[in-house]
């Protein structure tokens, strides 16, 4: 019996010397019990459930459509005023009091917050190529940025990113970082069907959430995808978006999403929101897979700042779809990143919440979305709950707000057709309203928004093909589907401009 007991201590004291070896290992949930933690957390019995993406008519609890229906709430959280009810009339003012108390809210209540303790990450460059683009030469290399998990070895996280520059560049180049595969040119891609020949499918609930949705968002952009004809009609306008950055003395970065954070809620015990909470659950501000996607690309930009070849001071961010969503997040929250291009990115991105068009913020509370959001955002989908109901109405910020929040730096908001696959179901008219909203804040800090001088409450989005595009805050509508490459040529155009970037002579060929 003694020995039993001596052995049972023994064991203690070996667990005891070797805590990161014997840390439970982390929890196993399917997306439906984290999000169910979530709500009890919250005290939330039943939430609403998100409109169907479904255009056939007569489908049950479709999403509306109808512009007579889209503004229940129609008047915007006031971008500036303060919440002491005080105007807001000088750039001090919005820097040092209102951005603050905008920041405060979208931290806690939608996209959560970055913990004080994550760890750091060392960038090791793994391959170098010189190849081509184009028959542009370029200079490739392959990173992975590792996270110390000496904290938590049960997680690892590996963030993959690609970094490509012209090999003829004369001086540090400006870099667009793109969500998408973090791999070299022609190398095999991380995810399945990405790189592809230009297919891109619908923007919808019907799409998955997986490698499906992901080729959909990023088709074309290999330097091998063409623009064939694919899902809904022609291809993408101009060559792969990579292709064209090069060939205007640009480089590029492509940091790859899943490699931070998974795109599911079975994946939040786990990444890098998992690895600082050592396996374990959210809590209800804690950040989610949008904020731990910018959060990398941050650490991505860190790596880019340590590179000759760079110049930091000019680095991009681009994203299409829920990577539209991310680069606008990262845009908010990252001062350094120069620049923006956001595509297609829809509810949780530049659409408004408050419109009732199209998806809406039950979608996002729901279990294959919600990951994308901070545990409290669970509330606004509420119909039950010890706090009662709540609804779009009660968020406190709004998308305006977060598109102010990038300024007075450039920022690029673009949307493709409806008719060709970048579905209604974005809200292209909402992300518009929220746009010109947004304006006040860019005019105030000395820089130009995209030039319509209608109230927001009114403001009608301008043609298809029609850039908006002389200001700071720009705006196109492509005539091609769920993509951004349609745009790229104005994007890099608008982006020359406003950085100073002289376009590299092989760009006159184009
Ligand atoms: C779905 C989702 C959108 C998202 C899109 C995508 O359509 O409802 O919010 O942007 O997938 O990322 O492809």
């Amino acid at each position: 019996m003694n020995k039993c007991v001596i052995t049972g201590l023994a064991f203690a004291l070996c667990v005891n010397q070797l805590p990161a070896q014997t840390a439970p290992e982390p929890l196993n949930w399917t997306a439906a019990q984290d999000h169910q933690n979530m709500m009890d957390q919250l005290g939330i019995k039943a939430l609403r459930p998100g409109p169907s993406g479904s255009t056939v008519p007569g489908t049950p609890n479709m999403a509306n459509y109808d512009p007579d229906k889209a503004n229940p709430y129609p008047d915007l959280p006031e971008i500036l005023r303060l919440k002491n009810g005080q105007k807001v009339t000088t750039a001090d003012a919005w820097w040092k009091q209102r951005r603050p108390e905008i920041v405060e809210d979208f931290e806690r209540e939608v996209f959560g917050r970055i913990p004080k303790n994550v760890p750091k990450v060392t960038w090791t460059v793994t391959q170098t190529v010189n190849t081509q683009i184009g028959g542009i030469p370029v200079i490739g290399k392959q990173l992975v940025g590792h996270v110390d998990n000496s904290s938590y070895p049960a997680i690892s996280v590996d963030i993959r990113m690609a970094v490509v520059v012209p090999a003829n560049a004369k001086g540090p180049v400006p870099v667009l970082m793109m969500f998408s595969g973090g791999t070299l040119p022609g190398a095999a891609p991380a995810f399945g069907g990405f790189g592809g020949s230009g297919g891109r499918g619908a923007s919808g609930p019907g799409r998955g959430f997986g490698a499906a949705a992901f080729s959909g968002a990023l088709a074309g952009r290999g330097p091998g995808a063409g623009s064939g004809a694919a899902g809904r009609g022609p291809g993408p306008s101009g060559p792969p978006s990579t292709q064209q950055l090069v060939a205007d003395g640009w480089g590029y970065a492509s940091i790859n999403p899943a490699s931070i954070q998974a795109d599911n809620g079975a994946g939040l015990t786990k990444g890098i929101i998992g690895l600082v909470n050592k396996g374990q659950a959210r809590k209800p501000d804690d950040w989610g897979s949008l904020r731990a996607w910018a959060w990398g690309a941050a650490r991505g930009l860190d790596y880019l700042e340590t590179d000759p070849a760079i110049d930091a001071k000019h680095v991009g961010i681009e994203g299409v779809s829920r990577y539209g969503k991310a680069a606008l997040v990262t845009m908010a929250f990252e001062p350094r990143f120069a620049i923006v291009l956001v595509g297609s990115s829809g509810e949780g991105g530049a659409k408004l919440h408050r419109r009732n068009f199209g998806e809406a913020v039950e979608n996002l509370t729901g279990t294959g979305e919600y990951h994308w959001m901070a545990g409290n955002f669970l509330k606004y989908g509420a119909s039950d709950a010890t706090f009662g109901a709540k609804t779009a109405a009660d968020i406190p910020v709004d998308s305006h707000e977060l598109i102010a929040l990038c300024a007075p730096r450039p920022t690029f908001i673009s949307y493709g057709l409806p008719e060709r696959g970048d579905a209604n179901w974005l809200d292209h008219q909402g992300s518009y309203m929220a746009t010109v909203s947004a304006g006040s804040v860019f005019r105030l800090l000395g820089v130009h928004d995209i030039g319509d001088k209608a109230d927001y409450h009114v403001a009608k989005m301008p043609g298809v093909n029609v850039g908006m595009l002389d200001g700071e805050l720009a705006w196109r509508q492509h005539d091609g589907g769920h993509e951004d490459q349609s745009n790229m040529k104005y994007f890099i155009a608008w982006a020359d401009r406003e950085l100073h970037h002289t376009p590299a002579p092989q760009s006159a060929a184009k």
